[in-house]
């Protein structure tokens, strides 16, 4: 280890450690705008600047050098907030935003721009400069899924390294010199196709990369975070789901618009995703607004639950080689409350829920996995995968199947067994079913799902569920529990 002093403290660093990361692992900020910790250095955009005095020198003596790249030595004197520190920031700001358009008040990034909030704390002078702004593209389509504008650039290059060094696409480049800079696409479309590409959206550190489906969508203060787990492969990137905060609730406008996901982010979890996310899982509002099933059905007539469970009990205390196809959509605590009751009764296999779409990229290096659905390693430590061929889980006696969740085909069901179906969805297999019964699903519920290398990671409910809609748990019970019970 090595002893230095930040701002008069003694503190120790880890050999090769820049006074960047001794400073933020002993709880002192630096700003910063083109240093990120999963990125190369550069160093070209000079807001990190700190002071350094040798032995003997007090602060405003040193001199003054950026902190991200320069590596910490024994004995050295960091000043991080001194006078010279806070005078060179803010003509670091003064030039950075000389040809800034400044236009917060119509800008996405306001609420999470650090060039706002290092303005603020650095700089909050008008522009120095008595020529006009250089301007440059406003609206330049980077992508199908995000808009650059150039004029709000800081050319801090993280987007042009990410897709260099963690996507490798090396899609974005910087385009001619000094303030004819621009970041634009290679021309081969690598850009449009990098599975990975919002990812520079949450990188730019300003509000030149902006998604477009969330363009002018919400201010991001009128949204809330909930913590959540990415169901579109068995990684389970933790992620963020933002929604309206209720004290927000728009009013006399569709209902749906304050109970929809408006963007999907990354939560950084070093042991699964890190603090990227592939761009299926920017797209969840796709699955989870699809129309839902609210309406308990008794072969294709509307029941109410009671009724529906009633039937269903009376067709599982009657079956003599019932089959359980066991969701891998499932929690690992609804997965408990079903090997808790209903298991034992059934032989149960695991199905996929979800299968590759046709144009979907099946698995790469970073974190794209092949099975589509979050908890197989949950389902499969309660029952065996169900066999390629499913005809092979049903004996030539199986007069009854549970299916639990959606993505199994009706056709390959024995043509005797009866059919209790448990779905989220409205699909034209809930009116073939016997008993079909309304599930929530996981943005309504709290849970955990077991990822491919065994992490566990939680989720928490972010929105309510449809009247009518119970979770599977609360059926198992109920389908356990004596005939009249309530659910
Ligand atoms: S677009 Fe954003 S991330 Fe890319 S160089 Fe400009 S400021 Fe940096
Ligand atoms: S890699 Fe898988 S779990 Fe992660 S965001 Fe993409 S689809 Fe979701
Ligand atoms: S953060 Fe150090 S130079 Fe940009």
């Amino acid at each position: 280890m090595i002893d230095l002093f930040i701002n008069g403290q003694a503190v120790q660093a880890e050999e090769n450690q820049t006074v960047m990361q001794a400073a933020r692992a002993n709880g002192v900020f630096i700003p910063y705008f083109c240093w990120h910790p999963k990125l190369s250095v550069p160093g070209n955009c000079r807001i990190c600047m700190v002071e350094v005095a040798s032995e003997g020198q007090a602060e405003g003596e040193g001199w003054l050098d950026i902190a991200c790249n320069m590596p910490v030595t024994r004995g050295m004197r960091v000043f991080t907030d001194s006078a010279r520190v806070r005078a060179r920031r803010k003509e670091t700001l003064q030039f950075i935003t000389l040809n800034h358009p400044v236009d917060c008040g119509i800008c996405d990034k306001a609420g999470e721009c650090t060039l706002q909030d290092y303005h603020y704390e650095y700089n909050g002078s008008p522009s120095v400069s008595l020529e006009p702004k250089v301007h440059a593209t406003k609206h330049f389509a980077l992508s199908e899924r995000i808009v650059l504008d150039n004029e709000r650039c800081i050319l801090c290059t993280r987007c042009v390294r990410f897709t260099h060094e963690v996507s490798k696409t090396f899609s974005l480049g910087v385009q001619n010199r000094g303030d004819h800079s621009l970041i634009r696409p290679v021309e081969d479309g690598a850009f449009e196709r990098d599975p990975y590409s919002d990812n520079v959206i949450d990188l730019c550190p300003v509000g030149a990369l902006l998604s477009r489906p969330f363009l002018h969508r919400a201010r991001v203060w009128y949204l809330q975070a909930t913590p959540s787990v990415c169901p579109g492969c068995e990684r389970g990137c933790n992620i963020d789901i933002w929604h309206r905060k209720s004290e927000w609730r728009l009013k006399a406008l569709d209902a749906k618009q304050n109970a929809r996901i408006d963007r999907v982010t990354p939560r950084d979890n070093p042991q699964v995703n890190g603090p990227w996310i592939c761009n299926k899982g920017r797209d969840l509002a796709q699955v989870f607004e699809r129309a839902r099933a609210e309406q308990a059905l008794c072969k294709g007539q509307a029941t109410d639950v009671q009724d529906a469970l009633d039937r269903a009990r009376v067709l599982i205390q009657a079956a003599r080689r019932p089959v359980a196809l066991v969701s891998s959509w499932a929690s690992n605590e609804e997965l408990a409350a079903f090997r808790a009751t209903l298991a034992p009764r059934f032989d149960c296999f695991v199905k996929a829920d979800h299968q590759p779409a046709p144009d979907e990229l099946l698995q790469d290096d970073l974190l794209i996995r092949p099975d589509k659905n979050p908890n197989t390693a949950g389902a499969v430590a309660l029952a065996a995968p169900l066999p390629a061929d499913a005809r092979q889980a049903f004996a030539s006696d199986c007069d009854l199947v549970l299916v639990w969740g959606e993505g199994f085909s009706f056709a390959q069901l024995p043509p005797q067994a009866r059919i209790i179906y448990l779905n989220s969805w409205l699909q034209p297999e809930n009116g073939h079913a016997d008993v079909f019964l309304p599930i929530s699903v996981m943005t309504e519920r709290r849970g955990h799902y077991t990822n491919f290398q065994g992490v566990v990671s939680a989720f928490e409910a972010g929105f309510k569920k449809p009247a009518g809609v119970q979770d599977a748990e609360t059926l198992f019970a109920a389908l356990f529990a004596d005939p009249g019970a309530a659910p």
